[in-house]
């Protein structure tokens, strides 16, 4: 191991190394999603209600901010430096050559947007409207991290147009046997034309990055980070879980905790012709409990599944951050040995992620490994 003075500023390889440094998401400025060609957000239990707009009211931000700052205190106790993102009024109108849109979002989910893959920040392209321009909370931090150390790069994913035609509209509206149909030939809410991805769609792994092929990641998204993360030594496995009819974002799926080892979502298992690579390499696939929250009793907002349950936060390969109520997942873990720390975090949860998604590593110890020789 090489002496941690000697870490780049920017240096993640997988999900589990000895974390460093990490950004921890800001409620600050959020405001309500807003209906979209690829966002139909619905109240819970209450379909067809119109979903509110605008910003989040003052009370929703501070609960959930309280949360982010005891997760970021938390980190700070474990001897991980935290950074959070700057905060915006996300309440703004946005307006580019091919679309408008009536408010944005917010910068609680770093995960969905950033993603360091060794020495190298990534944004991706994302694939709503209204998250077009989610890379700028983050933007001062990257320059810092870029002028702080010449090992470090930054790559910018090219801009798909978000135009109408990106989108297939119907894909809402599709009964339930068209959706099995469409789901198992990977057809979801947008077009195949464009490189569209979120960051969040994708699971490091060392030299080997999963990719899961959803409603916020298409083909062209797949080929263009096989074209640009191939060359430098990495391989890139598309993944799916036919399961899940409306995927998005891989980490409330299939959470790689430590070599070896991942936890898998019961209701989505992996398709049957990708599991040989984890089971010739010796890896144990360990299903995740129930979760203690039903998807009836999640937060009316919330527009993710109960799985955030799943969404953990590893500290190291045996130290893991779990939601302070998931008690059954927190005992699972501990029997396979890991130390468990927990946090209440259920009031982040409407801006639709837990403890996985609203962070960001930058640092993380060890090199490149080949898990899958
Ligand atoms: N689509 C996932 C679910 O509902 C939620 C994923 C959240 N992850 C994230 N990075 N925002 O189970």
């Amino acid at each position: 191991m090489r002496d941690i003075a000697d870490l780049p500023a920017v240096n993640a390889w997988n999900e589990w190394d000895p974390l460093r440094e990490m950004v921890v998401g800001s409620a600050a400025g959020a405001a309500f999603e807003p209906a979209e060609p690829g966002n139909r957000p619905q109240i819970r239990g209450r379909a067809g209600e119109p979903f509110p707009a605008g910003p989040k009211p003052a009370e929703a931000v501070a609960r959930a901010e309280e949360e982010l700052d005891g997760l970021a205190a938390l980190l700070e106790s474990q001897g991980v430096t935290v950074r959070r993102p700057e905060a915006l009024d996300f309440s703004r109108p946005l307006r580019t050559p091919h679309f408008e849109v009536e408010n944005q979002y917010c910068a609680v989910c770093p995960r969905d947007v950033m993603i360091t893959l060794g020495n190298e920040i990534i944004e991706a392209t994302m694939s709503r409207r209204a998250r077009y321009f989610e890379y700028e909370p983050y933007r001062k931090l990257v320059y810092e991290y870029w002028e702080a150390d010449s090992r470090v790069s930054w790559t910018v994913a090219p801009k798909p147009t978000m135009a109408d035609g990106m989108y297939r509209r119907d894909f809402w509206e599709w009964p339930l046997q068209e959706r099995h149909a469409r789901m198992h030939a990977s057809e979801f809410c947008i077009t195949q034309n464009e490189i569209v991805f979120d960051a969040a769609d994708m699971s490091r792994m060392g030299r080997d990055i999963l990719v899961q092929e959803s409603m916020t990641t298409n083909r062209a998204g797949i080929r263009w980070l096989k074209r640009t993360l191939e060359p430098k030594g990495f391989r890139v496995h598309p993944v799916h879980f036919p399961l899940d009819y409306f995927p998005s974002h891989i980490d409330c799926t299939f959470v790689p905790l430590r070599p070896g080892l991942i936890l898998t979502n019961p209701d989505r298992p992996l398709r049957d012709d990708e599991l040989p690579m984890f089971v010739n390499d010796g890896w144990k696939l360990i299903e995740a409990p129930e979760p203690v929250l039903s998807n009836d009793e999640m937060p009316d907002y919330c527009q993710s599944s109960k799985w955030l349950s799943m969404n953990v936060l590893s500290l190291s390969p045996d130290k893991v951050i779990c939601e302070e109520q998931e008690k059954p997942l927190q005992d699972l873990l501990s029997s396979l040995g890991f130390e468990v720390l927990t946090v209440p975090f259920r009031n982040v949860f409407e801006y639709g992620g837990s403890l996985h998604c609203a962070t960001w590593d930058i640092r993380r110890d060890g090199v490149r490994e080949d898990y899958f020789p």
